[in-house]
């Protein structure tokens, strides 16, 4: 469908025998174009209020928030504001200038740097400026002609985006195997061992943050060893909130050590920004020397180490705050279990709720079931085809420590008229519940 008047322009330069490379732009094309052609503010882009919090206003009334990954509720708390006043009084808003390989290392990096691998048990880590460039950065560091990457395929865009530029770059490799399938990794691993020349990398997440359900860390560390692997795990969404003090999910399945590269973000249960990668000494400085993401962009703003290193005390000592959030994770999954409603098996406090579409459009029944939600002051993501498989549509929930059980009952009451009002249909049927179940590997 044509927009406006680029669209108009695009068809006179197909006429001249070429496409404008901005002729797309005027279409409803491209990620998320047709809520974009609908003029959506609901779904895509809400505009929300900048303070993070369990209960937001949206458009003129408060919402209960089960969107943001605030899991521990540990933004806008106070003592780390208090660090952020001081460190701006301290250091400005522009330090340090220049990406850490020029001008932009300091020592507080540096420290910061040897508490996450001491606390990882690592000889060594890196701080990344961003989560999603430090993945990228890593996996295009290490991987060249002859290495191959094998990758769950459910994996986040930034470790698809880093396996493309070793693909792009360096000539590596890249193999996929089916989500959680240890059958088909070590099928996999089997092949690629007949006449392997160069080094393999296994890559998956530790959570799967759409769905909640965990990598099997303890069988795909076997297979890594039994087949001469390397294993580097994206933890975005299990450190912090997963294993001793939230260690991760590696140290939940008591493989931590077993763990080559472990990664992890702080815009999640840090509730900031940037990450870090831990691994061996070697390994570590090979990373900060080569991903071409940290080398050739600014470091981690210094306001965010310093913040950041206050947040680390109170997600180290936060066993109340991921024991809240373990409570109300389980209050509302049983809750919308009590209901009818099909919550998928994940083991993650993420909360993902399955509704079949049946014969309707996802659109329409996306429009009918979220629109009722947030009419009610309840804001989650509806989340569709290609995340999950088609003919159903899902609610990604994230409990946090800081919604209350009034927010859950709240919710809960919401869903159970929501589920009435529309007399939704909430039992699968067996081909949709084959379909969820190998959304989770299951
Ligand atoms: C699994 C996973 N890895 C990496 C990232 C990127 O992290 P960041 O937001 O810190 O860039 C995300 C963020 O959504 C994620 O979910």
């Amino acid at each position: 469908m044509l927009l406006d008047q680029e669209a108009e322009k695009a068809s006179a330069d197909k006429a001249d025998g070429f496409t404008d490379v901005f002729a797309k732009c005027g279409t409803d094309g491209g990620y998320f174009g047709k809520m974009r052609a609908m003029g959506d503010d609901d779904y895509t882009r809400p505009t929300l209020p900048p303070n993070p919090d369990r209960k937001m206003e949206f458009k003129g009334r408060e919402h209960i928030m089960w969107s943001i990954n605030n899991y521990l509720g540990l933004a806008n708390h106070p003592e780390v504001i208090e660090v952020g006043h001081r460190a701006l009084d301290e250091f400005g808003v522009s330090s340090p200038m220049g990406s850490r390989m020029m001008s932009g290392n300091s020592a507080y990096h540096q420290e910061f740097e040897r508490e996450l691998a001491d606390f990882t048990g690592k000889e060594a880590a890196f701080l990344f400026n961003y989560g999603y460039m430090g993945v990228q950065g890593t996996i295009q560091s290490l991987l060249g002609k002859d290495d191959i990457m094998v990758m769950d395929k459910l994996s986040h865009a930034c470790i698809v985006d880093g396996a493309f530029l070793a693909q792009s770059m360096n000539g590596a490799q890249l193999r996929v195997f089916k989500h959680n399938n240890m059958d088909n990794l070590e099928q996999v691993l089997k092949r690629i061992n007949r006449d392997r020349k160069g080094g393999v990398l296994i890559m998956t997440e530790g959570v799967y943050g759409m769905t909640g359900d965990l990598a099997t860390l303890k069988e795909i560390t076997d297979l890594a060893r039994k087949y001469d692997a390397r294993l580097y795990i994206d933890d975005a969404h299990g450190w912090g909130t997963m294993g001793s003090q939230g260690r991760g999910t590696a140290d939940h399945f008591g493989v931590q050590d077993e763990v080559d590269i472990y990664f992890g973000t702080f815009a999640k249960s840090f509730a900031s920004i940037g990450g870090f990668s831990a691994s061996t000494k070697s390994v570590t400085e090979w990373i900060t020397y080569n991903a071409r993401t940290q080398v050739f962009a600014k470091s981690l703003p210094m306001v965010y180490v310093q913040t950041l290193r206050k947040t680390f005390d109170l997600v180290k000592n936060g066993d109340d705050r991921r024991d809240r959030m373990w409570k109300i994770s389980n209050s509302l999954k049983n809750g919308l279990r009590d209901l009818g409603f099909y919550v998928g098996p994940g083991e993650a406090p993420i909360c993902s709720v399955f509704v079949p579409l049946g014969e309707h459009s996802m659109e329409h029944v996306g429009a009918r079931t979220a629109g009722f939600l947030r009419q009610n002051g309840v804001f989650v993501t509806a989340i569709a085809y290609p995340v999950i498989p088609l003919g159903l549509l899902m609610f990604r929930m994230i409990p946090t420590a800081a919604h209350t059980e009034e927010d859950v009952a709240e919710t809960l009451r919401v869903f159970r008229e929501m589920r009435d009002k529309l007399g939704l249909r909430l039992t699968m049927t067996e081909d949709e519940d084959k379909k969820i179940r190998k959304v989770y590997g299951v």
